[in-house]
């Protein structure tokens, strides 16, 4: 089975990503949001990064103009009815998958492969709300999502093995490495990820270094891109607090559980490049 057609429900951080590299690639894609002022938002992020990425000579305007061209929004779930494979990257709430992949699973032809982009929701559990939980899987993207160049392919014990074919040629067309992965919470990397940057959270709460020195420490002496504390403001300490706490009730290990100081930085707004503000000062001077 091959994928020809695309659909993207969800025009946010990830879901424009999605959408972005999979036009790119050549595959006409649709990208659902809920409302016209939030397809704009996404689409507009979109248009921004392809302009930088001309800026930097990694693009033509050719090229950007072909992925534009392929790539289509949509206020319409029934938009995505004749699409080869959903990925749905929308809001991480359970109750607003299953109604999504209900209404999807009625709305799309039977071939339809539906992919969730979650990064701790069960996708077993995922593929119980629709009546094709062989052809269920999860895609997890990593952010942001045009540059960075894994996605973890999730199968539960139903998945059709012929889905996943389909599934790691479509990532080698966008352009990405699959791993694969069996259906736990976290998958691989959200499973050494999150702890990390967890604990990073616990070494400045208890005082041992400065945020910067923290940063510094795992940049310089281990070769990380960014420091953990960075990048927990680019993930979002909301987005965090919250993988966490799903793996903490999956684990209950104390590795998982949010450290109070993430739990407060939360209940303040303080979630990050999102709000502007987390361990970053991000309204005046961004962190480069
Ligand atoms: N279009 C095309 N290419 C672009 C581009 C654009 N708009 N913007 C940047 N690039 C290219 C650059 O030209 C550069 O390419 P070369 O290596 O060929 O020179 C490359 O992308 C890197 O860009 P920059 O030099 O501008 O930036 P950088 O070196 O600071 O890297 C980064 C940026 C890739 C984001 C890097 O900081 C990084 O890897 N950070 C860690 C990100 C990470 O860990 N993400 C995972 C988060 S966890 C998650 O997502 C999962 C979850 O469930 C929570």
């Amino acid at each position: 089975m091959a994928i020809r057609k695309v659909g993207v429900v969800g025009c946010g951080l990830m879901g424009s990503g999605i959408a972005q590299v999979s036009a790119q690639a050549g595959f006409p894609t649709v990208v659902r949001e809920v409302s016209a002022n939030a397809l704009e938002n996404g689409m507009g992020s979109i248009r921004r990064f392809l302009e930088d990425g001309i800026r930097k000579d990694k693009l033509t305007q050719a090229g950007m103009d072909a992925t534009l061209a392929n790539l289509s929004g949509t206020v319409e779930l029934g938009q995505l009815a004749d699409c080869d494979i959903v990925l749905e990257a929308a809001t991480e709430h359970l109750g607003l998958k299953r109604e999504l992949l209900g209404a999807l699973d009625r709305l799309c032809k039977p071939e339809t492969i539906f992919a969730s982009n979650t990064s701790s929701l069960s996708i077993t559990q995922m593929s119980a709300f629709t009546k094709r939980p062989e052809r269920v899987i999860g895609l997890h993207f990593f952010n942001p999502v045009p540059l960075m160049k894994l996605v973890e392919v999730v199968k539960t014990i139903r998945t059709d093995p012929v889905v996943l074919q389909a599934a790691d040629a479509w990532c080698t067309a966008i352009g990405k490495t699959a791993v694969h992965c069996g259906d736990s919470t976290g998958f691989v990397v959200n499973r050494l990820l999150v702890p990390y940057m967890l604990d990073a959270i616990r070494v400045f709460e208890q005082g041992l270094a400065t945020r910067d020195d923290i940063d510094d420490a795992m940049k310089l002496g281990c070769g990380h891109p960014m420091g953990p504390l960075l990048l927990t403001d680019h993930v979002g300490l909301d987005t965090t607090c919250y993988i966490s706490e799903i793996m903490f009730d999956e684990f209950k290990e104390s590795r998982f559980s949010a450290p109070p100081l993430l739990k407060r930085m939360v209940m303040a707004g303080l979630t990050g490049r999102k709000s502007g503000r987390g361990f970053y000062d991000w309204s005046t001077h961004p962190p480069s």
